[in-house]
């Protein structure tokens, strides 16, 4: 499958989610581990990776420093700014000032041990200052050749809009896959119209594509999917129902869940790079297998009308972390 853009750079067609290494669903793993995945998956050609402040509060953007060294040319290194924990430890905070955003770029390129940022996002939209200004703060970072594009994640398609019209805007980066379909709302109608790329996080809708998972009751105690509605027992044993309707689809198409999940998103838009996370060699080549599947039109329309966003049981986020996207929602 060709290279993907996002903006000036040329991705290959899939990224990788970096956070699982140190941040989300549960301990960090040991770092012999996430060293030879991140070798793998370089080795396999992918060059996309995403990591953030926000991981582990600094670890993960360090692994990928420690790791990098020599390898940097070799990498499209994407970080994001504006959600960060205090070091005090108190509530995680989003701050989209200027200064804030400034400070956050120079303390991430200190951690990854690099001179410039290939893609910097902003984490979320900070209500209170206009995105006008957080995008100028991070316009003005390009120019200091500290950051060569600019990202959004999580955005609605007029936030996206406002932004562009201030500095051209990369990529955005949002919650897309089978079971959670927002962007087709408008963002990726937005992104196709500008230009610009949808980077499509938890791809893999954080594992229950991969028709892997099973039971969360058994997940870690710090994983944050514990919070998650969609993860809770009632509505986890429902969005499983669908998953029984998965299986048949998959093996038609002669492959597994996670490479249909990952290929109906490659299939859906080129403007899409879907960064599945993983943690495991196993799995990062399996995720690679879904360049190879080849979907048809009735395929297609049977795994949209399967995942149509009436058929996923629970919200995505809980009541709090909803409040901090700016993006569409379907009415229900
Ligand atoms: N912008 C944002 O607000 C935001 C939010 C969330 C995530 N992200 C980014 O998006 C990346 C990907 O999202 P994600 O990690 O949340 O979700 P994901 O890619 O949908 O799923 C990751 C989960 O699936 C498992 N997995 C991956 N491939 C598998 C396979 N073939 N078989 C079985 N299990 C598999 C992983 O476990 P193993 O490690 O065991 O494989 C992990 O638990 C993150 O790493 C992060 O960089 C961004």
């Amino acid at each position: 499958m060709k290279e993907r853009w996002i903006g000036p750079l040329k991705v290959f067609p899939l990224g990788l989610g970096c956070m699982g290494f140190s941040h989300g669903y549960g301990d960090a793993v040991p770092i012999d581990q996430a060293l030879s995945v991140l070798d793998e998956a370089l080795e396999r050609g992918v060059n996309c990776l995403d990591t953030a402040a926000l991981y582990g509060n600094g670890a993960n953007e360090e692994l990928l420093g420690r790791w990098m060294g020599a390898r940097r040319q070799q990498v499209v290194l994407s970080t994001k700014c504006g959600l960060n924990h205090p070091q005090s430890g108190a509530e995680r905070r989003i701050d989209g000032r200027p200064h804030s955003i400034r400070a956050s770029c120079e303390a991430s390129l200190q951690r990854l041990n690099t001179d410039a940022i290939d893609l910097l996002y902003l984490h979320r939209l900070d209500r209170e200052v206009p995105i006008e200004d957080s995008v100028g703060a991070m316009a003005d970072l390009v120019q200091a050749g500290k950051v060569r594009a600019i990202g959004l994640s999580e955005v609605s398609a007029s936030t996206l809009r406002r932004a562009h019209a201030v500095h051209p805007i990369a990529a955005v980066q949002s919650e897309y896959s089978l079971w959670t379909r927002n962007p087709e709302i408008a963002v990726l109608g937005a992104c196709e119209e500008l230009d610009i790329a949808l980077v499509a996080f938890s791809p893999l809708g954080r594992a229950y594509l991969t028709a892997k998972l099973v039971d969360p009751s058994r997940l870690q105690p710090g994983d944050i999917r514990r919070s998650m509605p969609r993860f809770d027992m009632l509505n986890y044993a429902a969005n499983l129902r669908l998953m029984d309707k998965l299986l048949p689809l998959a093996e038609e198409a002669v492959c597994s869940p996670a490479q249909l999940a990952l290929a109906w998103l490659l299939h859906r838009s080129p403007r899409v790079v879907p960064i599945p996370g993983t943690t495991n060699p196993a799995h990062l080549a399996e995720n690679l297998g879904a360049l190879s599947v080849v979907l048809g039109p009735v395929l297609v329309a049977r795994l949209e009308r399967l995942f149509h966003p009436d058929a996923v049981s629970g919200p995505r986020y809980n009541a709090a972390n909803s409040v901090e996207v700016d993006t569409e929602k379907f009415d229900s």
